[in-house]
């Protein structure tokens, strides 16, 4: 990140070289597996990226929030009120959404400039949403000594997403973005936010995020009806037994699903989200034990389940991971995020690094005739601030 263009930019675009923003970082975030589990009180095991997005902000005299990015050219301002809207299809929705937030905790802010720049890709299924909510809900904490702890921070950013941005997510995104901790990931129960940072140590071994290129057309509806057929299924499930999520169930009660849900797809659905909270325990498990191998499997069958089971994949995901499956080296590889585009996490030998971008890149074009990005990230610390900035 180059801090210096980064701030030059600020200064062009709000004048004023006497009153020096502040600079904040919130990374995106990759989850290794638990897929689907976060709004069904499971487990998720996900880690901060070192790619992400950065805020310069600064209070003003007026009573105005003025949004700018160096991603987008629509630049957007809102009068400082109580009530703010929603800007119809706005990516200031996110930081507003946020505003929101503190504003109606009756935190009194004042006017701000604020300048975004994002180096994680939008809509890739690598939380750049929850990166915007929470590098902004993190600096109007900080810079307005609001003095909220971190899951609340976490958790109103959750809220701007579901209620002001309008995608009903779980938690996921805005706790890993939040929680990060350098080379850890993150084992949460989504259910009662307990977490353990677990140490990921992939020896002769790296993460490749490989970005389908594909736009995610239907994501919020498909996952939408997700989360109903899931509802559908407690509901069915209550003649089994009482429970408030499926990921009360485990394992073991899977045989039994199939007496009381007679509906195949709502079937397969519990299915996945049973097997997949399995699957989690058994990656964290593996991880402790230096057993990459195992993980590997496991994130192979993540995959397997998401794809026949939630039916989340896609011609292009489903690509890139089984003729990724087929190359040397790969310990295992599994679409990441809400699915239906957006990108695979794989583990590769750093070996074979080369021959699985060369290679895969080339059978992806030829299936699909798109051409997918690669990236070799590492395991970031969550949002934060970063040194003062001084004007150039
Ligand atoms: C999106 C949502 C998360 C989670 C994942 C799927 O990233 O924002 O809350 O549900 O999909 O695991």
């Amino acid at each position: 990140m180059d801090t210096k263009f980064f701030s030059e930019k600020f200064f062009e675009k709000y004048g004023n070289r006497n009153n020096n923003p502040v600079l904040f970082f919130s990374p995106g975030r990759v989850n290794l597996i638990g897929e689907h589990t976060d709004y069904n009180g499971g487990y998720v095991f996900p880690c901060a990226l070192n790619y992400g997005t950065y805020l310069l902000i600064r209070k003003i005299n007026d009573n105005f929030l003025r949004f700018s990015s160096v991603n987008f050219s629509n630049d957007e301002e809102t009068e400082l009120q109580q009530n703010i809207a929603r800007k119809a299809g706005n990516w200031s929705n996110y930081p507003l959404g946020v505003i929101n937030e503190f504003l109606k905790k009756g935190i009194k802010l004042s006017g701000l400039e604020l300048l975004f720049y994002g180096d994680v890709p939008n809509g890739a299924g690598l939380s750049s949403s929850a990166s915007i909510e929470m590098v902004t809900a993190v600096a109007i904490n900080d810079i307005f000594s609001a003095g909220l702890e971190r899951l609340e921070l976490v958790k109103m950013s959750q809220r701007a997403e579901n209620e002001f941005v309008g995608m009903n997510c779980g938690i996921m995104d805005q706790f890993s973005v939040g929680f990060g901790r350098k080379d850890n990931a993150i084992f949460l129960n989504c259910n009662t936010l307990d977490y353990e940072n677990v140490p990921v140590n992939l020896n002769d071994c790296i993460f490749i995020i490989t970005n389908t290129n594909k736009r995610r057309g239907l994501t919020d509806s498909k996952y939408n009806e997700r989360r109903a057929e899931c509802e559908k299924a407690v509901g069915l499930l209550q003649a089994y037994r009482s429970i408030n999520n499926l990921s009360e169930l485990s394992t073991d009660e899977i045989p039994v699903l199939e007496k009381y849900i007679t509906d195949n797809i709502i079937l397969r659905r519990a299915k996945h989200v049973i097997s997949e909270n399995g699957r989690v325990l058994e990656a964290v498990k593996a991880l402790k034990e230096n057993n990459l191998e195992r993980f590997g499997e496991l994130m192979n069958s993540s995959h397997d389940s998401l794809k026949n089971d939630y039916e989340v994949t896609g011609t292009e995901l489903d690509t890139l991971v089984y003729e990724g499956r087929k190359l040397p080296g790969v310990i295992g590889t599994r679409m990441t995020g809400a699915g239906f585009g957006g990108c695979t996490v794989s583990i590769v030998k750093k070996d074979s690094s080369g021959e699985f971008m060369t290679r895969l890149a080339e059978s992806y074009y030829k299936k699909t005739g798109l051409v997918p990005d690669f990236y070799l990230p590492e395991i970031g610390n969550g949002a934060g601030k970063i040194d003062p900035i001084v004007s150039p």
